[in-house]
């Protein structure tokens, strides 16, 4: 058992802190915002995360967890890990100083022997230059990389059986990192050991990769669309084969959330500066963003002048009620402005959208009530909830009894059965 530190309770720092206790280490969570502080010292989640307020509340409970503002409190930790955010600059470009900061406020704070553990997403090289800045200042400390592969909605489950840990740094480091994954490694979790820059890029790498297959099958989609062929049979199709895998083949509106947007573009970024040529990157990129406006101009046919949208779905994707880089909000942008009057309804993320303010997307309380004086329904996140839409219930309520399902969450036959006319994407069977 270890005493281990994680600067930062945004979503890696949260997880990563509590699941670090559950596997039986004393962790401290830093954070500088009190009223966060506040309410995760009271068991109180400050994240929607499946599953993790109640191993926050058993971590509190077997006294595994701690909260503060005070690096004063992390003096005898063995590792500190760095969880803060690297959100993007105008330039795409991820901005690194609260990880710069932090590192140098740990630093001064913790044992020579206590190691610098990078969690949050930073570009490749990263590790190296903050090693010369510790350097630099006479610090002996050394910085490990052990990015994090956890997806939103299902965190808990990935932290405790992921597909493999990895981890970069020196000798010293890496045995270190290896004690506190140990409880995962003894159950049989691989385990990738590397240098720094090496580690920093396989997550990079890792998820610019599943972009790219994301934007590779919502052309397939397009294409599906105009020569009658239906995606859902492809991606099954080409996913059972092994070398390619059937996950990341779901077509959709576009990928979104807080990673795969922005570790694509510093990707790109950094390649561009180093003068390699990333155009497979830059395409997918490029694909996506394309992608918001032609789900708008799908959406705008087919319900011409009839400007009255219930939209179910607000999130990035199921399981979450994060709304950053949401393929939802992107989308419903683009509606607004052309002219569309929006009834938004989401069952976790519809108050994060609400703090966008953006005009003519009004909250709706239930399903039913966005519903109401609706020309149509327009399917952005793949609730379950949605999925389970009274269609009966429904009919009765909207005017022009259009579906537009841009997650293939509602049976198309059961929509047509209640009279709907059925949209969705990759499939000509439309209507
Ligand atoms: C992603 C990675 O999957 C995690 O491994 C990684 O740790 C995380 O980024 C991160 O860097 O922190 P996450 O952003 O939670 O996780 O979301 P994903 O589940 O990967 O989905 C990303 C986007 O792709 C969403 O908009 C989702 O709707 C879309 N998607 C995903 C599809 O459209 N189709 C699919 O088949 C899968």
């Amino acid at each position: 058992m270890k005493k281990i530190a994680c600067i930062g309770t945004g979503y890696v720092g949260l997880v990563s802190g509590v699941m670090f206790a559950s596997i039986g280490h004393n962790v401290i969570c830093i954070d500088t915002d009190p009223t966060k502080i506040k309410q995760l010292s009271a068991g109180e989640c400050t994240i929607y995360e499946k599953d993790l307020e109640k191993y926050l509340s058993d971590a509190i409970l077997n006294d595994r967890i701690e909260f503060s503002m005070s690096y004063e409190d992390i003096k005898d930790i063995s590792a500190v890990f760095i969880c803060v955010g690297t959100p993007p600059g105008p330039d795409g470009k991820a901005n690194l100083s609260y990880v710069i900061d932090s590192v140098l406020e740990a630093a001064n704070i913790i044992s020579d022997q206590a190691i610098i553990v990078i969690k949050s997403t930073v570009t490749p090289g990263t590790c190296k230059k903050l090693q010369a800045m510790l350097e630099e200042k006479g610090c002996k400390h050394k910085i490990a990389s052990n990015p994090e592969f956890l997806r939103e909605g299902s965190a808990v489950a990935d932290f405790q059986s992921p597909d493999r840990i990895v981890f970069g740094g020196d000798e010293f480091s890496l045995n270190v990192l290896h004690e506190i994954y140990k409880p995962l490694i003894d159950e049989g979790v691989k385990t990738v050991e590397t240098d720094v820059t090496t580690s920093e890029l396989i997550k990079h790498a890792s998820n610019s990769f599943l972009a790219v297959k994301l934007s590779y099958i919502n052309e397939m989609a397009n294409l599906c669309e105009k020569i009658g062929a239906d995606v859902e049979t492809l991606s099954l199709g080409m996913g059972l084969d092994k070398r390619i895998g059937s996950q990341f083949l779901k077509s959709g509106p576009g990928f979104g959330g807080s990673c795969f947007p922005k570790d694509t573009l510093a990707l790109s970024n950094l390649s561009r500066d180093l003068g390699v040529n990333a155009s497979v990157l830059d395409a997918a990129i490029d694909s996506n963003l394309k992608r918001y406006e032609l789900m708008k101009d799908k959406i705008s046919s087919i319900c011409a002048d009839n400007k009255n949208l219930a939209i179910l779905g607000a999130a990035f994707k199921a399981g979450t009620d994060d709304v950053r880089e949401s393929p939802a909000v992107n989308i419903i942008e683009l509606l607004v402005s052309d002219g569309f009057k929006l009834k938004i309804y989401d069952p976790v993320a519809l108050e994060n959208f609400m703090k966008l303010n953006i005009k003519h997307a009004s909250p709706a309380t239930s399903l039913v009530d966005a519903c109401i004086g609706a020309d149509a329904i327009v399917i952005l996140t793949e609730w379950e909830e949605f999925a389970k839409i009274d269609l009966a219930k429904i009919a009765e309520i909207v005017s022009l009894k259009v579906i537009i399902d841009l997650r293939k969450v509602i049976k198309a036959e059961e929509a047509k059965k209640h009279g709907f006319k059925y949209y969705t994407i990759g499939q000509t069977n439309d209507a």
